[in-house]
């Protein structure tokens, strides 16, 4: 049985104090944090400060993107090897605000996830449908299709210990959440795609989150579902009030 992995997307808020903040409030819940594995996806241009920041509290950090290029001249860019450079150990991988704004496909999602995978990085994987293909009945086209694009490059030994978080479009930032029927079928299904692809054993190992309006008031409903193995929050990660009772619902 894995630890519940709960990853704060900070998405592009918050400045130093915030996170220092943000810390110095984890400290006080550490023997809690020891029960399950927390990641921080904050901006990139605070990773290099986490592990001084972080004060040797029993978390982890991540980024939200990385380049599908080793290294070269591409302005702007940020590299796997980078982000293991500077303490990383997940990096968040198409999620939909990229694929919407910044126009990934399944494809450069693929050769980014096989880029973070080549180094240490642990990817996030996010698949999700958007509002109209939910209500035309393509969920899990649409997922599975995110996914393979990624199974199709990843042998079983790339693949294993990886992350996927299944964010429906339209639950992002919505306050609106799938039932935890829409749920538990989604995930029931992306475990039996990967027991397929692969094997029994290499599916256990992938840890499967739910994101998308994730708060107190539904977490321990969301997050203890069967094929549910923590969760992937934006807005509520952004302040510990907020943020705490989420992880504490999985204790
Ligand atoms: P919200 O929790 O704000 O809905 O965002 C979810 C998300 O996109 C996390 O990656």
């Amino acid at each position: 049985m894995h630890k519940k992995l709960v990853v704060a997307n900070w998405k592009m808020n918050g400045l130093s104090a915030d996170i220092s903040a943000m810390l110095a409030c984890l400290q006080k819940d550490a023997s809690i944090l020891n029960q399950i594995d927390l990641c921080l996806c904050v901006p990139a241009v605070f990773l290099n400060s986490m592990a001084f920041l972080s004060k040797k509290l029993p978390i982890s950090w991540g980024a939200q993107n990385l380049s599908d290029k080793a290294e070269g001249a591409f302005t702007g860019e940020i590299s796997a090897a980078m982000l293991c450079d500077v303490g990383c150990r997940y990096v968040i991988v198409g999620h939909s605000e990229r694929r919407q704004y910044y126009g990934e496909n399944n494809q450069w999602v693929a050769k980014k996830w096989l880029a973070a995978r080549q180094s240490r990085l642990t990817p996030i994987l996010c698949v999700g449908e958007r509002l109209e293909e939910h209500e035309k009945g393509e969920t899990l086209a649409v997922v599975l299709a995110q996914l393979d694009a990624v199974l199709n490059l990843a042998s079983s030994q790339d693949f294993a210990a990886t992350v996927i978080a299944y964010e429906p479009v339209w639950a992002i930032g919505t306050g609106l959440t799938p039932t935890t029927n829409e749920v538990l079928s989604v995930h029931t299904a992306l475990r039996a795609h990967l027991i397929k692809q692969y094997d029994s054993a290499t599916s256990q190992t992938v840890r499967l989150l739910y994101g998308g309006s994730l708060k107190a008031d539904n977490a321990a409903q969301l997050l203890t579902l069967a094929n549910v193995d923590g969760g992937l929050i934006g807005g509520a990660s952004l302040q510990y009030d907020t943020f705490a009772p989420i992880y504490k619902a999985l204790i």
